[in-house]
């Protein structure tokens, strides 16, 4: 197996003799045939091709094929964004009347989508705990449970997922794990290394990195037996009469049914799939992914050194800090490191917190996170305004809460930065 590095480089796409070195920009919603019988083949999955980008286009598939190859897995397809993404993979296996349970530490527009939009559709949801016990665990799922869902690392909140542990209790329920691994990345945790059925990214972070471009990716591990579990997901395991009756884990096995499924059904219907452009771009992102994530997780190690020795400070969350309390998981999940964002606390509350933040020149503020500029945000003030100080605390985001994203600056000057900013 090549080494993830170089995966990140040459990954996906090899060009034949005389064919152009960089992934071609196929910039074409339709593709031309003979004659109606080859797309008939087509459009009854007999025949793999192309006919229309809402569903499929080269340039996106040739970069999917590299996310399914950095994370292991054994297909992957590109979606519009992290947000399509996290819907495609849930809805493709739970719809109305089933059952979701998630890890409550998760980004709050994937919570916001499970419990408010989701719902709206007629699924349910548990949340749980990311430190709850196995027993609480296991207390959460019910006969119409179909998914696990959680963050490798949680947006804001820097939890670290236990992978294994959540996965246990999936598959002795008979579901799969969904893992949203936006924030490690495959070059920091390969979820499917420790028993995750489905990854998904808001491609937008890390693996673009430069703020450029929105989109999403599902891959698939190839590794959920849907047929043994064939009553808990008939859409995979029974005809799909939109689709001439196919059975997809059937006729695609456990490597290529979700994927296929959420291709052809889905993504046919709603239609969020990525522009070949911005997968172009994506695909820009992940031939530097490797030496971006090693200096990101150097600079926030570097920042929140810094910020937890200092006397303005009151607190600092970042898993890779010897004191933090998922550090003992990241040295398990993510002991190359774990990304660039550091959260913490500055003393003096909202306040302090805002006129700190506006002192700042180096870093913008920003509702964005994992791009090679650093840049932050104050939650109380902006994205959580609406709230009173009680309801931030409980919701846990404190007042004082400021999120800083380090991007690929020199450490020394970030720190100068932030030290000019403290000093006020
Ligand atoms: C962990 C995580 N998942 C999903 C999303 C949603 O991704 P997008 O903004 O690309 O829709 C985000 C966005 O911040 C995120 O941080």
């Amino acid at each position: 197996m090549k080494h993830i590095n170089t995966i990140c480089v040459q990954g996906g796409y090899t060009p034949g003799n005389g064919e152009p070195r960089q992934i071609p920009i196929v910039q074409s919603t339709t593709f031309r045939y003979e004659n109606a019988e080859a797309m008939g083949k087509l459009f009854d999955l007999e025949a793999s091709g192309y006919f229309y980008t809402r569903l499929q286009n080269p340039t996106n598939d040739a970069v999917a094929a590299k996310l399914a190859e950095l994370e292991g897995g054994t297909a992957a397809m590109l979606t519009s964004s992290g947000q399509a993404a996290n819907f495609l993979a849930l809805f493709n296996i739970c719809t109305c009347g089933e059952h979701i349970v998630a890890s409550s530490s998760i980004y709050g527009g994937t919570f916001n989508l499970i419990d408010v939009t989701m719902r709206k559709m007629g699924v349910e949801v548990t949340f749980v705990s990311p430190d709850c016990t196995t027993e609480e665990l296991n207390a959460a799922f019910r006969d119409n449970t179909r998914a696990v869902f959680g963050e490798t690392i949680a947006n804001p909140a820097l939890t670290v997922l236990d992978i294994e542990k959540f996965a246990a209790a999936a598959h002795a329920h008979g579901v799969p794990l969904i893992v949203d691994n936006t924030f490690a990345t495959p070059v920091n945790c390969r979820p499917f290394d420790w028993g995750a059925d489905i990854v998904t990214h808001s491609t937008t972070k890390y693996m673009d990195g430069h703020g450029a471009a929105v989109g999403g990716a599902i891959v698939d591990s190839g590794r959920f037996d849907w047929m043994a579990h064939a009553d808990k997901f008939p859409g995979l395991c029974t005809p799909d009469e939109s689709y001439h009756g196919i059975t997809y884990a059937e006729k695609f096995g456990k490597e290529g049914a979700f994927i296929t499924k959420a291709t052809a059904q889905l993504m046919r219907d709603f239609g969020c799939i990525q522009s070949p452009q911005h997968a172009f771009l994506l695909n820009l992102g992940l031939e530097s992914l490797h030496v971006r994530m090693k200096r990101h997780c150097e600079n926030a190690q570097a920042v929140a050194e810094f910020l937890s020795g200092h006397s303005d400070i009151a607190w600092v969350t970042y898993p890779g800090l010897l004191g933090d309390k998922y550090h003992a998981l990241a040295e398990k999940y993510l002991p190359n490191g774990s990304c660039g964002v550091v959260s913490f606390g500055v003393k003096g509350g909202r306040k302090a917190a805002e006129a700190f933040m506006g002192r700042l020149k180096l870093a913008a503020i920003e509702t964005h996170v994992a791009d090679a500029r650093t840049c932050c945000l104050h939650p109380a003030s902006t994205t959580h305004r609406q709230m009173s100080d009680a309801q931030l605390a409980a919701a846990g985001v404190g007042a004082d809460l400021v999120r800083m994203s380090c991007g690929l600056e020199d450490a020394g000057d970030l720190i100068a930065d932030i030290d000019q900013a403290l000093r006020g």
